[in-house]
């Protein structure tokens, strides 16, 4: 499944965002944190993990994304890693075809982490820059997304994924990936199509028999398929 969150941060949080990522902030070389199959194909930079300004950020994407009830229906997230910072601009402008590790290891918490979904929350104003679209390759076909500031996409974690070449101005996204409770996209995507339901039918009818009962069968099914 692949979903777009809109307003994850504020305009304040995103403000303080940028502000921590401008130039004077601790950019390296991307490819420090590559695996060997995207190692050849990445060429961006990357915030350094230990730095004060790494720290602050992590708790701010970290504080946003649990507050927001359709990433929590949608994730279904035991473990969030910890959010990473990226920039495309000049000649460190493009992360060609890969996947991303399926277990991944957190410097910060020293926590393994699955990564069933991957996250992309943007940070730049997309009038801002050319280029940078990220392109998803799923079943449905390819997916070219480039969300406004503050938004930002999940998708399936086992995708051939791409960032097309930054030609003007740069992009910052943060990234990070989720083990879910519910291990199968299948199973999370049948989950959130009755939640979102489940939801639109008590606007329309209020609490009724029925949306009572089918929220019962929404929290036995999680029973059945989600680990904690
Ligand atoms: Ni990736």
């Amino acid at each position: 499944m692949l979903l777009h969150l809109k307003n994850i941060l504020t305009d304040d949080e995103l403000n303080t965002a940028r502000s921590l990522l401008g130039d004077r902030a601790a950019w390296i070389d991307g490819r420090s944190s590559a695996g060997v199959q995207a190692l050849g194909q990445k060429n961006n930079q990357q915030l350094a993990q230990d730095s004060e300004a790494a720290q602050s950020l992590r708790g701010l994407v970290l504080a946003a994304v649990n507050r927001d009830p359709l990433f929590f229906s949608a994730a279904l997230p035991r473990k969030v890693f910890n959010p990473l910072f990226n920039r495309y601009s000049g000649d460190s402008n493009f992360y060609g075809a890969h996947v991303d590790g399926a277990v991944l290891h957190s410097r910060a918490t020293q926590q393994w982490v699955r990564s069933d979904i991957s996250c992309t929350l943007f940070l730049s104003d997309p009038a801002s820059y050319e280029g940078g679209e990220l392109v998803v390759q799923d079943t449905f076909g390819e997916q070219r997304i480039k969300l406004p500031a503050g938004d930002m996409v999940i998708y399936p974690g086992s995708s051939v994924h791409r960032v097309e070449p930054v030609n003007r101005g740069e992009r910052i996204a943060s990234f990070f990936w989720v083990e879910s409770m519910v291990r199968s996209d299948e199973q999370r995507r049948l989950l959130f199509d009755l939640d979102m339901n489940l939801l639109a039918l008590r606007k329309r009818h209020g609490e009724t028999p029925e949306t009572t009962a089918l929220t019962g069968t929404y929290h036995n099914l999680l029973r059945l398929w989600a680990d904690t």
